[in-house]
């Protein structure tokens, strides 16, 4: 197949950052998706319903004319969210979930929840009013190795959470192992999970044989090809517990290109076109409109959209850089290579 038009897509998980970075991001995000998780790891964090109602004006301003864009707001989770936020959240138009970073976890996670049992009061109410726990799912202890924090987080936080909470609805973030894949696959449909196109298309050698990669370092990070070949077969089985996340995740290039280099893909210029070439790599681009396009609207009892857009196999360069703040580039995620697919048309 050299053409496929899909219902227009939509990503459930992407940081749009604050400011100026808003201006790179909410283009670059809303030339292809519809909807979009806009990420609350601000600095401070995005912690009520209030604040994340100004938080989409600020990403509104920034829509370019005539596109249709439309933000889905999250709270963070911190150790002092009250149990009457939850409430707050299901009866908002623009709010969908909150998010749960363990502290320490990953960028801006520094206010998030310290212990996990703590806050079951509130995880209650989630429970009970249906609204989605979107989880980053690692452990944070300092001697847990990094490769195996994922593997961990779903032995000791998410078996004893789902024992107290079955009918929880929870969508794991960022999927990275063979063994998350399994877990949400063992679970009632009420666990979902995303996944992004860097772990979908690179694993840790493009990450570390010759010579560090920094612009590959994300969290959680790239696993051994094993895990990525699971995470291949379940995004393109069809199965609707796996949906677009993308992750996208910008830093400045100083700030990636550093002794100590953030984490986070930039992947939101060319992301539809960066899973179509995951898909059809594994012969399977016809599943890319359900996962794309249908499973997570599902999930989160949102309509599907109703535009669509077209992606042709015509080969595109991935740009080596592109402007971010006033002195400082940004680096997209596999800058500088050919990928197979372009957006002709839908998209903006
Ligand atoms: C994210 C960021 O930069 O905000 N970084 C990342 O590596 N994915 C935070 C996150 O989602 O972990
Ligand atoms: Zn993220």
């Amino acid at each position: 197949m050299d053409s496929i038009t899909i219902l227009q897509p939509d990503d459930w998980h992407a940081h749009l950052r604050d400011g100026e970075s808003l201006k790179r991001t909410v283009p670059d995000l809303a030339r292809q998706f519809n909807r979009v998780i806009c990420m609350p790891n601000l600095v401070p964090p995005v912690k009520t319903v209030s604040e994340a109602q100004a938080y989409r004006e600020r990403i509104m301003a920034h829509v370019p004319e005539g596109v249709n864009f439309d933000p889905r707001m999250v709270l963070y989770f911190t150790d002092h969210t009250v149990p009457d936020e939850v409430a707050k959240i299901k009866a908002s138009n623009e709010v969908n979930a909150i998010k749960l970073y363990p502290a320490g976890a990953t960028t801006n996670s520094d206010s998030g929840v310290s212990d996990i049992r703590k806050v079951y009061h509130v995880i209650e109410q989630l429970e009970e009013h249906q609204v989605p726990l979107l989880l980053h799912g690692e452990v944070t202890h300092n001697h847990v190795d990094i490769f195996d924090r994922e593997k961990r987080f779903l032995d000791e936080v998410l078996t004893p959470l789902l024992r107290q909470f079955p009918n929880l609805k929870m969508v794991l973030e960022h999927i990275t192992t063979a063994d998350a894949a399994n877990f949400v696959l063992e679970q009632g449909r009420n666990v979902a999970a995303t996944i992004t196109p860097q772990h979908l298309l690179f694993n840790r050698n493009d990450l570390l044989v010759g010579g560090v990669k920094p612009h590959f370092y994300c969290l959680p990070i790239l696993k051994r090809q094993s895990h990525q070949t699971t995470l291949l077969e379940v995004a393109t089985s069809g199965n609707p517990k796996f949906f677009l996340g993308t992750d996208s995740a910008p830093h400045a290039q100083s700030k990636k290109e550093n002794a100590c280099g953030c984490a986070g893909c930039y992947s939101a210029p060319y992301a539809i076109e960066l899973y179509a070439q995951a898909f059809d790599q594994m012969g399977k681009i016809e599943k890319l409109e359900g996962f794309a396009s249908h499973f997570g609207a599902d999930f989160y009892g949102l309509a599907r959209n109703t535009d669509t857009i077209t992606l042709v196999r015509k080969p595109q360069t991935i740009a080596e850089r592109m402007d971010y703040l006033p002195n400082d580039d940004i680096i997209p995620l596999h800058a500088g290579q050919t990928i197979d697919w372009s957006v002709v048309s839908g998209g903006s």
